[in-house]
């Protein structure tokens, strides 16, 4: 990140946002000038227009809205009322307000905006650091399109339960891969300067825990030791402080038993303390005014939580009017410190600095007309090429044959809504590709029967009807996600995992009807779905693949590109499994075959096998692994193996290493994943994999304290968290 209107606070190797010195006295002198209402009016954030209407950008601007940003009461906004209301809003900051400090316009641009990516669990399935930023990048430059000059994402919620709606939104259950992930969307989002009027302020989401709502219930309460917080929970978000984030979502829910919106632990303890972020707090949608009764109930009245959540670190009000109605009165009275309010003014003047608002404060509304959508389009069909997860492959029915009769069946093979997922954005849905448009356009001689659909009843004798003539069936499976329907996202949680509706009957006609079988899933979360993996010839978990979802999924069936991707989090086949993840602990009696009295179900089968673990996927081709070796070599571990690629077409493999710590003070996970190396092989080839692994790495949080990694370890360089050669290491001792 330049240095330009910030410094870069050099970090660990890394970049947290700093503001630069020239930029912290600009403020100390708006500071001085600032009234106690302009000040409060600086933390407050209301919606930017007419949240019902159709066409944001028709109608006039919203005058409540108007004379609240006019009068310095609202520095914030959310909701996208389109560029045109955004530079006359933003010209009624710059040029009626009194100190005319510009507005800053925030929305959920989480994975689209014009064009739409896979939905980020199925991002984070492609294990491609450079494809996540390029996207964020080209999301960065549509959201400014719109006038949103800060986004609420990435969302970097480490999620291990599939019942949880959110799943959907987040990179995985790895705490690794998912902080890889926030510093990609991080610098994507920022790029080197965010006040180049192409690039929005990044806002790490929702900090933190909130994957681990008890029961996968969405918004509820979560324990957790700080042990586990600390291990699992937050290192997504110190990675995206580290790499610069300019804001951060504190969660609606408690932690352990203090809500996130006003818990000085999580806020100025960890965040500031220890993370060192500089950038802005916002609360989550009015979680400010949840903080009374009759909901979490830790401040008797509004006044009371404004002054709390301040205090605990909360810099803006999102929606609950909290802050607008009653801060000026706490500061009036002493309850709130003027030095803690100022704090939190600067917070957010700094993240105004740093997207140039001041310098350049109005939107380009030419800029849509200067972005390539051609090539935004291209580049969301890539991502969802690489999203899409191959679970199963049997008698070769993938690729397609050429010149094979294909019956593509189901709702989900032709419905443009259902291909985008959670958070809907500003895209055309008649220009979204369909799964049958994808196929035809790959040159399939396809035929398309709807037959059935996600929720509806299923004639099982016309879905075998229809298989008839086919000589391979593409069947589609999954849920629903469009403007009517969401079955994943905020608050859509699900008590049973499975296939939803009466799909089952779907799966089992197709076992009759005795023809080849592809499923395709589109979905937001893992599913429970043993039956339909033991029925189906072929299993591709293709997630809610964006507007380009339909091309990029063809793709991959049909093989113009290769099935590249690897599973995020692990698939129960039941869900009372859930919570399931791979870097569980051993316990003292893992699970042995035959052996009653080792952890296990006995309705299901072992918990050491998920029906698909994390890191699985395969390819057309298959890979042999040898010469695995790890050597210990002064700060770091190196691990290398020879990986061929044993097909007669070009593969992609990802290598991936996993150590276990044999013996610490606290029980450590069975496996954790600690790098990964994508390899690109032609057939026949074989290439060394060389990950290097910094043995501070190793080490773990216990006790409030870091941990060294040292004695003896486990490691594999495998191609999922299940399988590899077991390889052993020592650090420390004589093992230097
Ligand atoms: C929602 C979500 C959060 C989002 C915010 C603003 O309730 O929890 O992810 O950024 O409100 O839309």
């Amino acid at each position: 990140m330049k240095l330009g209107l910030f410094a870069c606070a050099a970090v660990a190797g890394a970049c947290a946002f700093a503001a630069a010195p020239a930029t912290e006295k600009k403020i100390d002198d708006l500071l001085k000038r600032m009234t106690l209402e302009e000040k409060v009016g600086q933390l407050v954030q209301i919606g930017s227009g007419d949240f019902a209407s159709g066409d944001v950008e028709k109608g006039p601007l919203d005058s409540r809205v108007a004379n609240a940003v006019a009068r310095g009461e609202a520095g914030l906004l959310i909701s996208c009322c389109g560029i045109r209301k955004y530079n006359q809003l933003q010209k009624l900051a710059v040029e009626e307000s009194r100190l005319g400090i510009p507005i800053m316009l925030g929305h959920d641009v989480i994975h689209g905006c014009r064009t739409v990516a896979p939905i980020p669990l199925g991002l984070s399935c492609a294990w491609d650091e450079e494809l996540w930023r390029g996207l964020a990048e080209t999301l960065a430059a549509e959201a400014r399109t719109r006038g949103i000059d800060w986004t609420f994402a990435p969302m970097l919620d480490v999620s291990r339960d599939a019942r949880w709606g959110r799943i959907a939104e987040c990179a995985g259950q790895d705490p690794f891969l998912a902080s890889r992930y926030a510093v990609a969307m991080v610098r994507g989002f920022q790029g080197d300067n965010p006040a180049d009027g192409r690039h929005v302020a990044a806002c790490l989401k929702h900090y933190v825990g909130y994957g681990a709502c008890e029961g996968g219930r969405d918004y509820n309460t979560v324990e957790l030791s700080d042990d586990t917080l600390r291990n699992v929970y937050l290192p997504p978000f110190e990675a995206g402080v580290r790499a610069g984030a300019l804001s951060v979502m504190p969660a609606f829910h408690v932690m352990n038993g203090v809500p996130c919106s006003a818990n000085p632990y999580l806020l100025r303890d960890t965040l500031r303390g220890r993370f060192g972020f500089e950038g802005l707090t916002v609360s989550d949608w009015g979680s400010i005014g949840e903080l009374v009764p009759p909901r979490h109930g830790v401040y008797a009245n509004l006044a009371d939580a404004a002054a709390g959540a301040l205090a605990a670190g909360m810099d803006v009000d999102m929606m609950s009017d909290a802050y607008r109605k009653h801060l000026a009165g706490k500061v009036k009275i002493g309850v709130v410190g003027a030095a803690a309010l100022d704090e939190a003014v600067r917070h957010v003047l700094r993240v105004k600095f740093a997207l140039g608002l001041f310098e350049h404060p109005y939107a380009d509304e030419k800029l849509l007309g200067k972005l390539d959508l051609e090539k935004h389009a291209e580049q969301m069909r890539v991502a969802a090429r690489k999203s899409v997860v191959l679970l199963k492959n049997e008698k070769r029915v993938l690729p397609l044959k050429k010149g094979a009769r294909v019956v593509l069946m189901g709702e989900l093979g032709d419905n443009p809504t259902e291909m985008l997922g959670t958070w809907q954005t500003w895209n055309v849905p008649g220009e979204n590709a369909t799964l049958l448009a994808g196929l035809k356009a790959d040159g399939v001689d396809v035929v398309y029967a709807p037959c059935y659909t996600v929720t509806g009843a299923v004639d099982a004798a016309a879905v075998v009807a229809a298989a008839t003539n086919a000589d391979v069936v593409v069947a589609t499976f999954g849920e629903l996600c469009g403007p009517n329907v969401s079955m994943n996202g905020e608050n859509t949680s699900r008590a049973d995992v499975g296939l939803p509706g009466e799909q089952d009957k779907v799966v089992r006609a197709l076992r009759a009807a005795g023809k080849p079988f592809v499923a395709v899933l589109f979905n937001g979360r893992p599913l429970a779905i043993p039956e339909l993996a033991e029925a189906c010839d072929a299993l591709v978990e293709a997630w809610n693949p964006g507007s380009s979802g339909g091309w990029g999924v063809a793709d991959v069936m049909t093989g113009v590109a290769e099935p590249t991707g690897r599973l995020t989090v692990d698939f129960p086949h039941k869900t009372g499994e859930c919570p399931l993840y791979y870097n569980r602990l051993q316990t003292g009696r893992p699970w042995v075959e035959g052996n009653m009295w080792t952890t296990r179900y006995i309705d299901a089968p072992s918990p050491g096998k998920s029906l698909f673990p994390f890191g699985f996927g395969l390819a057309y081709v298959s890979f042999g692994y040898a010469n695995e070796k790890v050597s210990v070599e002064g700060d770091k571990v190196v691990f290398t193996a020879d990986v061929t690629n044993l097909g007669g077409r070009a593969g992609e493999e990802v290598v991936q290493v996993y150590v276990r710590d044999v013996v610490a003070c606290v029980s450590r996970p069975r496996r954790e994943l600690k790098g990964w190396r994508r390899l690109e092989l032609a057939g026949g080839e074989t290439k060394t994999a060389r990950i290097e692994v910094p043995v501070s790495a190793l080490g773990f949080w216990h006790a409030g304290r870091r941990v060294p990694g040292e004695g003896e370890f486990r490691a594999w360089i495998a191609p999922d968290s299940d399988r590899g050669r077991e390889l052993s290491f020592t650090i420390g001792g004589n093992g230097k």
